[in-house]
């Protein structure tokens, strides 16, 4: 297992390193398949990571007709509300991009949540032509981290943590009294790269927590891949609180 942790002086840098990662990794695997999967997250550090991926400096670094766009999770809203994220990778990616459609794979929020998992299980597992039991692996799977240390839409203290059989589910999510659908942990650990995007001086304690502290507290924590790497990409305000390395 590979794990890194990389500081950012500022937002900035960090976006950039993340563009530069995902246009890297996505790269290497249209190369050695012909294709690659991308699974997005909600939030605004990725929203500006997107719209320089969706920029002329990068764009034509990638063949974007070979890479299906995925979401991690959704809010239970249509796709033109502003809490969509589907609506923010569009504004902000899609648009700027020549990507045929049936590549876009959107979570159909606005549809009932149990149901809108199921039908977005099955459309991973179509894409994917999965068997039962295995999940689909990702090339590149974006993260946030709440300040909660929730991560995709897996918040501490709820069932959609536990779940290991299947690869979507709905979760109702009490302090924010709303649904939510997400990818489990078993996906994102099945990711050939995960990456943590996280930004901001908000963010400093959990972070600290998350990584410095005692392990199992928190949904972030159980993220641990199984093959791929797992990497965290921070600016300098959101590591903050990181212990620096010793060097007597
Ligand atoms: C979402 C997410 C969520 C997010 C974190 C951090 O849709 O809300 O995917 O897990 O990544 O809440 O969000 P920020 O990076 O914007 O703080």
């Amino acid at each position: 297992m590979k794990n890194y942790l990389e500081v950012f002086y500022a937002q900035n840098d960090l976006v950039r390193g993340a563009a530069e990662r995902i246009t890297i990794h996505l790269g290497e695997a249209i190369l050695s398949r012909g294709v690659a999967a991308l699974a997005l997250s909600g939030g605004s550090t990725p929203r500006s990571v997107y719209e320089l991926l969706g920029s002329a400096e990068y764009r034509s670094r990638l063949n974007w007709n070979k890479v299906h766009l995925f979401w991690g999770d959704e809010r239970c809203v249509p796709p033109y509300r502003p809490e969509s994220n589907f609506r923010m990778v569009n504004e902000s990616l899609i648009k700027s991009l020549s990507i045929p459609s049936q590549n876009i794979h959107r979570i159909v929020a606005e549809r009932p949540p149990a149901e809108a998992a199921s039908a977005y299980e099955k459309e991973i597992i179509g894409i994917f032509d999965l068997k039962a039991g295995e999940f689909p692996e990702f090339d590149v799977i974006l993260l946030g981290l709440g300040d909660d240390g929730h991560t995709a839409s897996l918040f501490p203290g709820t069932a959609a943590l536990q779940e290991q059989r299947r690869i979507v589910t709905e979760v109702y999510v009490e302090k924010l009294m709303a649904h939510r659908i997400t990818v489990t942990l078993p996906v994102i650990n099945h990711a050939a790269n995960i990456l943590f995007l996280v930004s901001g001086r908000s963010k400093a304690e959990i972070l600290q927590q998350v990584l410095g502290g005692p392990p199992g507290l928190y949904p972030a924590q159980m993220v641990h891949p199984i093959a791929g790497s797992l990497s965290w990409l921070v600016d300098q305000e959101a590591g903050a609180q990181l212990q620096t390395v010793s060097r007597t």
